[in-house]
């Protein structure tokens, strides 16, 4: 019998970030869970890829940044003492824009594997059609595996770099924004593979758009000001938000 309570797969506690005198983020603190989405909402501005950015270590070379506080991944702190690129290979990072590398659509997924020195080409079939599968990209993809992403449409694109950043096998994926360049058809897309994704990954979701934040996400963080002004289940956040502010911003009344 499974008694024990699960641990939070990262552990933020009194995160504070400055870009040189701005306080951008005030004393974060609170958990992810593994193999939920949690999404962090709110105007824009108001930090949320400050924040996402900060939980693979992507702000190390931002100019002015400083922070303080402690963000543990599986209980380890990823200070400046870890190895910032092996951790990247454990969280990936999905952004709004995508850009997928100047190389074949095989190629960008075989990226990941043949960094971590696979460069059998059956071994590395496997892992193209298993990535392309798993982001529904193959059907269309496989007679076209040479040419270049260029032709894809941009959320075919959206997909590749899913699929490229699935083949490196992080356990946390981070998406920020991914649908802002996306139609609503390609956003629909993005969304259900998200919640497919969520039985085996751990995933975590900023965006400005509530609602979307309402139908994939199974907890929730409202940010304003750099401030966490809410962090709980989903359905709580929107149906029966504790502070005024989040009130406000749900129903559409702030930001
Ligand atoms: N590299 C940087 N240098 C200085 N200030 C920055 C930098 N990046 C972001 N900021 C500032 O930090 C604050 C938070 O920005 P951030 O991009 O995190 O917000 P956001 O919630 O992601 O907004 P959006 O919804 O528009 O994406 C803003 O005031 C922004 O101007
Ligand atoms: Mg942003």
């Amino acid at each position: 019998m499974q008694t024990e309570k699960a641990q939070p797969i990262l552990n933020v506690r009194n995160l504070n970030i400055w870009y040189g005198e701005k306080h951008i983020l005030r004393d974060l603190s609170f958990e992810v869970q593994h193999r939920k989405v949690t999404a962090f909402i709110g105007p824009t501005n108001s930090g949320k890829s400050t924040l996402v950015r900060c939980l693979n270590r992507l702000n190390d070379f931002t100019p002015h940044f400083r922070s303080t506080g402690d963000i543990l991944f599986r209980g380890v702190a990823m200070g400046a003492a870890s190895d910032a690129t092996a951790l990247r290979k454990q969280i990936g990072m999905v952004f709004r824009k995508p850009v997928p590398f100047r190389c074949s659509i095989y190629e960008n997924v075989a990226y990941g594997a043949r960094i971590s020195g696979i460069n059998q080409s059956a071994h590395l079939d496997t892992i193209v059609e298993k990535n392309l599968q798993r982001t529904g990209l193959w059907d269309e993809v496989e007679n076209i595996l040479d040419e270049m992403p260029e032709r894809l449409s941009i959320g075919h694109q959206q997909l590749l770099c899913i699929a490229r950043a699935l083949a490196i096998e992080p356990e946390i994926l981070i998406f920020d924004e991914p649908c802002g360049e996306l139609d609503p058809i390609e956003t629909v897309k993005i969304e259900t593979l998200v919640r497919e994704l969520t039985n085996d990954y751990t995933l975590i979701f900023a965006t400005n758009k509530r609602r979307q934040a309402a139908r994939v996400s199974d907890v929730a963080g409202f940010l304003y000001c750099g401030e966490l002004v809410e962090f709980g289940a989903t359905d709580k956040i929107f149906t029966n938000p504790q502070d005024n502010r989040t009130e406000q911003y749900v129903t559409g009344r702030l930001g």
